[in-house]
Formats: structure tokens, sequence, C-alpha cells
């Protein structure tokens, strides 16, 4: 990409899943990125590892603040000279939430505030934030469309519902325009597998990898449109650079718009494993439910594939075959 298209980004998060897959993604296209992550949930391995994959001329142009948007002066010094915010940073997982909503509230929400506050005074382009489909909560219609929701099943959906209510007031109040996206099971290379509060995905893969058996919350029916993470880097680019009024201050669904079960899920898995030649033999084992999550979702992807032009070139079985070699290179250390 020519320097004359070089932007200033800023991703909060950027130490997490999906904030260091951003900033890969626009240090690969020569644009010049702020960062801020205050690593609850985040690595500096993540960075290290964009380090690694990025000349030394485009890390150059990644600018780090180690800081908490819970604080208005840290997101007011971040928002500095930007002219595109990809807000990522929140605690993710709905059973975390549900253990403890308070500090779940307080970097979702509070922190979600301090950020529109700061990227309003700072005059920035764009602000694309990360939504959930989560808030769809208890609403059984499928697939989901953006405009008919439910009640939330979740402390993490409200705080969630309540980042979309902000950025709507503040288009009302103040004229500042933000796009929402409502990410669907997002998976890819640096999902953190570890931990009691890890996706679906990266926990049964390390588990198959270490030859462990995988626990299915449920009846395997449970079902998820699942995205990968390249896709949902394509919405957040389009979002960010979207000029069209239209297109600005609304919320995106961000999926494929496809339903996998957990049963196919964990088929997939093993496939891609073999495919790897890692064979996986165990069969999983059924548990409960488990309380606060809904037990089917779907996107219905149509808003933004109209108005931003999203395309999602990753099916989830494509998804998985790109995501498995990184998986195998980072878990190989812990087999058997
Ligand atoms: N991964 C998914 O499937 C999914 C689905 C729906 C929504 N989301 C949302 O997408 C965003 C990114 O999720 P992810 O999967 O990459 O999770 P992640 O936990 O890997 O990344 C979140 C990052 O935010 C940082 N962070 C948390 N609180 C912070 C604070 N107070 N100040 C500064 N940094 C803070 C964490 O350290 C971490 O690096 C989150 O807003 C999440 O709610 C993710």
């Amino acid at each position: 990409m020519p320097a004359s298209d070089s932007r200033h980004w800023l991703i909060t998060g950027v130490a997490g899943f999906i904030g260091s897959n951003l900033l890969e993604t626009l240090l690969l296209e020569d644009q010049s990125v702020t960062g801020l992550d205050n690593f609850a949930t985040g690595y500096r391995h993540n960075l290290d590892e964009v380090r690694r994959r990025v000349s030394a001329e485009q890390w150059a142009r990644f600018h780090f603040i180690e800081g908490d948007i819970t604080s208005l002066a840290t997101c007011h010094d971040a928002c500095r000279g930007v002219n595109y915010v990809l807000h990522q940073a929140a605690l993710g997982s709905v059973p975390r939430s549900l253990a403890d909503p308070i500090a779940t509230n307080h970097a979702n929400v509070t922190g979600f505030l301090n950020m529109l506050v700061a990227a309003r005074d700072a005059g920035v382009q764009s602000f694309v934030y990360a939504a959930s489909s989560s808030t769809y909560g208890d609403h059984p219609g499928l697939p989901k469309v953006e405009d008919v929701i439910g009640q939330p099943l979740s402390p993490y959906a409200v705080t969630k519902y309540v980042n979309e209510l902000y950025a709507d007031v503040f288009a009302r109040a103040y004229g500042f325009t933000t796009i929402g996206l409502r990410y669907f099971n997002v998976f890819g290379k640096r999902q953190d597998p570890d931990g009691a509060y890890a996706a679906v995905i990266p926990r049964w893969t390390a588990a198959m990898i270490a030859g462990q058996p995988v626990q299915i919350n449920g009846d395997g029916d449970t079902s998820r449109d699942f995205c990968f993470v390249d896709n949902a880097i394509q919405a957040n680019l389009l979002a960010a650079r979207a000029t069209d009024p239209a297109a600005r201050n609304q919320v995106y669904n961000v999926a494929v718009g496809d339903r996998t079960t957990l049963n196919e899920l964990f088929a997939a898995l093993r496939d891609a494993l073999a495919a790897q030649g890692v064979d996986y033999g165990l069969e999983p084992e059924y548990r409960d439910f488990r309380p606060g999550d809904v037990r089917h979702s779907q996107a219905d992807i149509g808003k933004a594939r109209k108005l931003l032009g999203y395309t999602p070139r990753f099916t989830v079985r494509q998804g998985l075959a790109e995501a498995m070699p990184w998986y195998i290179g980072s878990l190989a250390g812990r087999r058997g």
C-alpha cells in the first residue's frame, strides 16, 4: 500500500486475540498503529509474535501503551492524532461475567464510555467497536437480524448491549458516529486456549493435541456461527474506511451466515488435526448445559454485505485448516 494511504489507527485490546490479528494486518499494510492494553487477558507474547511476522520497518510504526481503558486520561492519551479507532478491549466470556459482573461492567461499560469520550474529543474519523452476538439474548429467531433482539442472558451480554446504546446516543447527542460489529464466536491463531474462560475452539484444540478428553456442554446440538478471524478483520477494515453515511452509525453481524453444532465442530476439528498428521481417537464427554448460554446462533450477514461490502472469505472448515498449524506449533510442547 502506498505511503500516502497510511493512516494512524488505535487498537485497544491489542495484546489479545482479535486485537493482535488486527495489528498484524495493519502493519503488513504499512499503517501506523497505537496499541493500548493492560494485559488483563492479553499477552506480551502475542505482540512478540506479531513483531516476528512483520518487517523491522513496519514494526517501527507501532507504538504500545500499557494502560487501562478505565482511566479516561489514558484513553485521551491513546486517541491523540488517531484517524481510526478499533476498540477491542473488554473482558470477554459469559461465565466470567456471571462470576464477577462488577469487573466485567467496569472494563466493558466504564472503559467503553471512556473510549467513546476520548475518541469524540480527539475528533477521530471512525470509531469501530467490538459488539457481540450475545446481544440477541433469548430471542429464538434464526438467522439473527440486527434489529430484532431479545432479553440479555448474562451480565456480559448486558455490557455489550449498553455499548450499542451509548454508541447510538453519541450520534444523536454529539453527532459522533460509530460502527458496532457483533462478532459471532470468532476463532483463529492467538486465541487463548488456557484458563477457565477459554473459548470452545482453542480449549478443545489444546485438549485434542494433548490427547486429553473434550467436554461438550449439553447434548452437542447447540450451534454457533463460528467465524474465522480473517473475516472479522475484513469487517473491521471495511467499517473503519466506510464513508457512505448510510453505512455509519450502525451495528452489523460479523459471521459467516452458517450454523455448526458442537458435535459437527468436534468432527471438523478431528479432521483438521488429522490433515496435519495428528490423530485423535477419543470420543467427547457430555456434561450439563452451561448457564447463560444461548442454544442456537446464526447470523444474517446481509446488512454487512450490502452496506460494507463484507464478503467472508473463510468457512468454518477453511478457517480451522488455516488455524491448525499455528495451534500445533504453539501447543506441541505440551503434548503428552
Ligand atoms: N472472540 C470472540 O468470539 C468474540 C465474540 C464477541 C465479541 N468479542 C469481543 O471482541 C473483543 C476482543 O475479544 P478477544 O476474543 O480478542 O478477547 P481477548 O481477551 O483475547 O482480548 C481482549 C483484550 O483486551 C484487553 N483488556 C481487557 N480489559 C482491558 C482494560 N480495562 N484496559 C485495557 N485493555 C483491556 C485484554 O488484556 C486483552 O488483550 C472483546 O471486546 C470481546 O468482548 C469477541
